[in-house]
Order: C-alpha cells, then sequence, then structure tokens
C-alpha cells in the first residue's frame, strides 16, 4: 500500500514511522514532510493546504490512502476536495471539522443535544464581553473561536489580563470570542476514531502538559509532553466519557448532517472530588504530542484500521495496542511559544534503546546539511516502559546527553506524579 501523510510535525513523524512499521505499508509519502520524516519516507515539497497539488499527486502516484495531521488542512476542505475525485482519505470533512474549527459550533452542538460542557456564551463585541466578565468570573477563560494552534485559550484571575486577551482574540479572524465558565479540576485526552457514525476505537488515554514551564507555570503552548496511564483515569470514567460525551457527539455530528470520519479528539476537565468529566475542546485530529504517545504502543493493524475508517466501514477491524506505559517530552525552543528563535545547530546522537525514539518537529537542515530549529516545538522524546516511572527515566536520560541544541527548553515534570490542576495563566507583564 501506498500512505500519503499530509503535514510536517511531530504527529506527522510519528504517524509515519507507525506505518512504516506496519507489514501491509510498502511506501510512505509526506507533504511537506520534515527532516527526520525524510529519513524514513519521501518528502514532497507540497504545502498540506495546498490541495490542489496534493490531490494530483495522489491521484498520480495511485496512492491507496491519505492521512491528514494538521487542522488547518480539514478546515480547509481537503477531505471534500479529495472525496470528490473518489481518492481515499482520512479525516473529516470541513463541515464535521468545525467541531474543532469553530469553538462556537462546537459549543452550540453541546447545548442543543445535551452534552455536558462548561456554561459558555459568544461574544464579538468587546464592550459586552468585559461587561460579561462581571457574571461570569473570575478566574476567567477566555478562547479564540477560531483554530489557534492550541494557543488561543485564557485562563485568568487577573481582570486586566482577561479584557487584555478579549482584545487580542477578537482582533483576529473570526473576530469571535467564547467565555466560559472556569471549572477546577483535572484534564485528560481521550483519542477516538469514528466510522459510520459510531465511535470505533479508543487509544490511552493520556494527560498532557499544556503550560510552559515546570509547576504548570508560564504561558500556555501547543503542549509540552503527555503520559499514559494516567492514574485516575478508572474504567468507569472512561465508560462515562464514552457514554455522555463521544457516543452522543457522533450521533449528534451527523444528525446536523455533518456526520464524523475521522479521529475525534477530546480534551475533558474533570470537576475535583467527582468523576464528572466536562468538555473542554474536540479536535477533528490526532493530537499533538498525543499521535506521538499513541503510536509507538500500537503493535499492529494500524493501517487496516484507518483505511477502514476512511471508507466509513460498520465494523473496521482495531489495532492491536501494547498495555505498556508511553510518555514524550517535547523539546523547545529557547523563547517559545512567544518568539521561538530558530537556525540553533541540533546535536542528535545514536542512543541503544529501542523504547525511545525521537520524533521531529520544526526541525530543518540547513544549506549545508546541518540539522538546524525551525520552529517552536523542536522534538519530542517518546518513550515506552512497563511503568510511568521507567518510560519518564528513560526519556528523559537522553536529553542533554544525546539531543543537545542551544537554547533548548523542556519541562523536567512530565509524569512525575501527582493530579494536575487545571491552572491560571500568569499575569503577562
Ligand atoms: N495536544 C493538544 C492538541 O493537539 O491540540
Amino acid at each position: 500500500m501506498k500512505i500519503l501523510i499530509v503535514g510536517s510535525g511531530g504527529r506527522e513523524h510519528a504517524l509515519t514511522w507507525a506505518l512504516k512499521r506496519d507489514p501491509s505499508v510498502k511506501e510512505v509519502y509526506a507533504a511537506p514532510g520534515n527532516p527526520g520524516i525524510a529519513e524514513i519516507a519521501t518528502c514532497v515539497p507540497i504545502g498540506p493546504n495546498n490541495i490542489d497539488e496534493l490531490s494530483s499527486f495522489a491521484s498520480k502516484r495511485k496512492i491507496d490512502l491519505t492521512i491528514v495531521g494538521p487542522e488547518a488542512s480539514l478546515g480547509a476542505g481537503i477531505v471534500d476536495a479529495f472525496r470528490r475525485q473518489k481518492l481515499a482519505i482520512f479525516g473529516p470533512d470541513k463541515q464535521a471539522a468545525r467541531i474543532e474549527t469553530s469553538k462556537s459550533f462546537a459549543k452550540e452542538l453541546c447545548s442543543r443535544y445535551g452534552l455536558p460542557t462548561p456554561r459558555w456564551e459568544t461574544f464579538t463585541e468587546r464592550n459586552k464581553a468585559v461587561g460579561a466578565l462581571d457574571e461570569m468570573g473570575p478566574p476567567w477563560v477566555i478562547k479564540a473561536d477560531g483554530l489557534a494552534s492550541g494557543k488561543g485559550t485564557t485562563v485568568t484571575g487577573s481582570r486586566l489580563e482577561a479584557e487584555a486577551a478579549i482584545q487580542r482574540e477578537l482582533g483576529r479572524e473570526p473576530k469571535r470570542i467564547v467565555l466560559e465558565e472556569f471549572i477546577d479540576g483535572w484534564e485528560a485526552s481521550f483519542t477516538a476514531t469514528v466510522s459510520a457514525n459510531r465511535v470505533q476505537w479508543l487509544a490511552p488515554v493520556f494527560q498532557d502538559y499544556k503550560p510552559a514551564f515546570d509547576g504548570d507555570s508560564g504561558p500556555n503552548t501547543g503542549g509540552m509532553g503527555v503520559y499514559t496511564p494516567v492514574s485516575t483515569i478508572s474504567p468507569s470514567l472512561v465508560e462515562k466519557v464514552r457514554n455522555r460525551i463521544l457516543d452522543p457527539a457522533t450521533r449528534a455530528l451527523a444528525k446536523e448532517g455533518a456526520p464524523f470520519q475521522g479521529v475525534l479528539y477530546l480534551n475533558v476537565i474533570v470537576r475535583h472530588g467527582t468523576e464528572e468529566p466536562y468538555i473542554l475542546e474536540f479536535n477533528a485530529r490526532f493530537g499533538d504530542p498525543e499521535a506521538q504517545g499513541i503510536m509507538p504502543l500500537v503493535k499492529q493493524g494500524l493501517f487496516a484500521h484507518l483505511s477502514a475508517v476512511a471508507a466509513n466501514s460498520e465494523d473496521p477491524p482495531l489495532p492491536e495496542s501494547s498495555q505498556s506505559a508511553s510518555l514524550v517530552v517535547v523539546l523547545a525552543a529557547k523563547g517559545y511559544p512567544e518568539h521561538p528563535s530558530t537556525g540553533e545547530t541540533i546535536t542528535l546522537r545514536p542512543f541503544a534503546k529501542s523504547n525511545i525514539v525521537v520524533f521531529h518537529a520544526g526541525t530543518a537542515r540547513s544549506s549545508d546539511g546541518q540539522l538546524v530549529t525551525s520552529g517552536g516545538r523542536v522534538l519530542n522524546v517518546a518513550a515506552t516502559g512497563q511503568n510511568v516511572e521507567s518510560a519518564r527515566n528513560d526519556a528523559y536520560s537522553v536529553i542533554g546527553k544525546s539531543i543537545i541544541f542551544s537554547g533548548m527548553q523542556y519541562r523536567s515534570d512530565i509524569g512525575s506524579g501527582g493530579i494536575r490542576r487545571r491552572q491560571l495563566e500568569p499575569m503577562k507583564t
């Protein structure tokens, strides 16, 4: 089988790596890919939103399945265009992807179908939004309505900071924000595949770390690390999330004329002292860095599953996953998330342990072939192990020894235990 992966981050490297291990996959192409992907697959210089070129490449090369990584490509209608040309593609169409690309669409769906989510209201006018702060908070949760690379949410106890966030988010498209009730609790990331309007496969549940620095301090990022298993995730909670959120959301999308096919990612918050999950957000694709944690656990059957989901099969074969722990540490560039520096030389020495994999994200080759930093999140160190502690020890054992670049910043507390309470962002000065 020939696969085309769309995207260039750690998630796409992890998908490429996992599919290359699948015996039914012969060739993998990535558009545009990254230097890590280039070591195991063929990168083609086509941007992830260049839908015409992507579909013409898939058609000419007789690609059996295209898998879409980034939400922006879904929002740009890549799936709709491929399906019109009868090209097999994994991901939701533009209508269904609104569950991620429009926070207000997702919230309205929750309200209409009684899905548990914090109270919310949308605003397009600054004065009305600022006025609503008195009714809502503190602390306040301000969300950009459109795509914001995981950085569109501000959680703050500072009125000044809340007003600044309203101003900032209303300044960018679609010039609409959501104010949301703050729930004091802990978060978890669920990843489900959906086909024939049903949840088919529930991947391991991860805890992710959004704030940039240790102890959940600093600004929100796209994600600084993840681990599984999470001790607070009980089978009954997973059951509740499936019965009260994932299954009804899937049915609701179908009823709204936007049937979902692909990966539905769910970030829930569980109120402290309860086992009550609330929807914080849906994404219409694999999480990043959750995918980098999931893929090393998949033992077999990934291609068969993804292609059956892409065909909207009623009964797709399920991938077989290992029960091991998995942990990912994101290595970011100096200045991330605000002003990441680029062009720093990366040293990446081989290491002996086969349970550790390094997935590239913001890396590039300089004109002399040197590996350099080229984005905020640069590399992902993923390790599996018998338990979180051993995966954690292994992941951290190579950072700074086998993997080095100037200004490298990472959290040293991924998977270090304890329940992570949702934090307020510090005031920006
Ligand atoms: N890890 C969160 C996201 O992919 O947006």
